[in-house]
């Protein structure tokens, strides 16, 4: 598969597996997490899908297009590692929805962040809530979900958050 296919792929997954954690969430109450705004794309999407939601960014440095940068209020800037565990303080209730896209081209780095960020993030979460990831995440209070029949298994994950 060209280069190209896979961004196409990978574009394609993340639309569609944010749109049905749209759906699964549209009755729970909670502001959203996106881990990792990049260029902003999913960011974008995001706000555009739930214009109602507040959302929460956390990401290391800002590199995003300059229309796709949240508010000061809602962005946490510094590593994950540091900013994630306290981070229930920033958003006065938990998450119904989280977004994750923090995988670099370095594997064996964005693995160890994946098993790191699985347990971090469950305190943010509302029972009930949905993860979606471009990693798989090993956490005992997450179970799997299956994405869209439009993605292929293992290229993007879903998880619920335990009652
Ligand atoms: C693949 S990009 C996200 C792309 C984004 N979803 C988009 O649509 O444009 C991953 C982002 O995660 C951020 N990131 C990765 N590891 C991080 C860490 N440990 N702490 C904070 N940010 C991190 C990187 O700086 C990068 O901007």
């Amino acid at each position: 598969m060209s280069r190209l296919d896979s961004f196409i792929r990978r574009a394609l997954a993340q639309r569609d597996c944010l749109n049905d954690a749209a759906r699964r969430t549209a009755r729970l109450e909670g502001p959203v997490i996106e881990l990792g705004l990049g260029n902003g794309r999913t960011y974008d999407h995001l706000r555009r899908l739930l214009p109602g939601r507040e959302i929460f960014v956390f990401e290391r440095r800002v590199a995003a297009h300059p229309d796709c940068v949240p508010d000061d209020g809602h962005l946490i800037l510094g590593d994950f590692r540091a900013t994630i565990p306290g981070a229930m303080a920033r958003l006065g209730a938990p998450a119904a929805l989280l977004h994750g896209d923090v995988g670099s081209g370095d594997a064996v780095k964005s693995a160890a962040l994946a098993a790191w960020l699985g347990p971090a993030i469950r305190p943010l979460l509302a029972p009930g809530a949905v993860v979606v990831f471009d990693q798989a995440l090993k956490d005992s209070g997450l179970d799997r979900l299956e994405p869209p029949a439009s993605v292929d298994a293992e290229r993007y994950f879903m998880y619920r958050a335990g009652e």
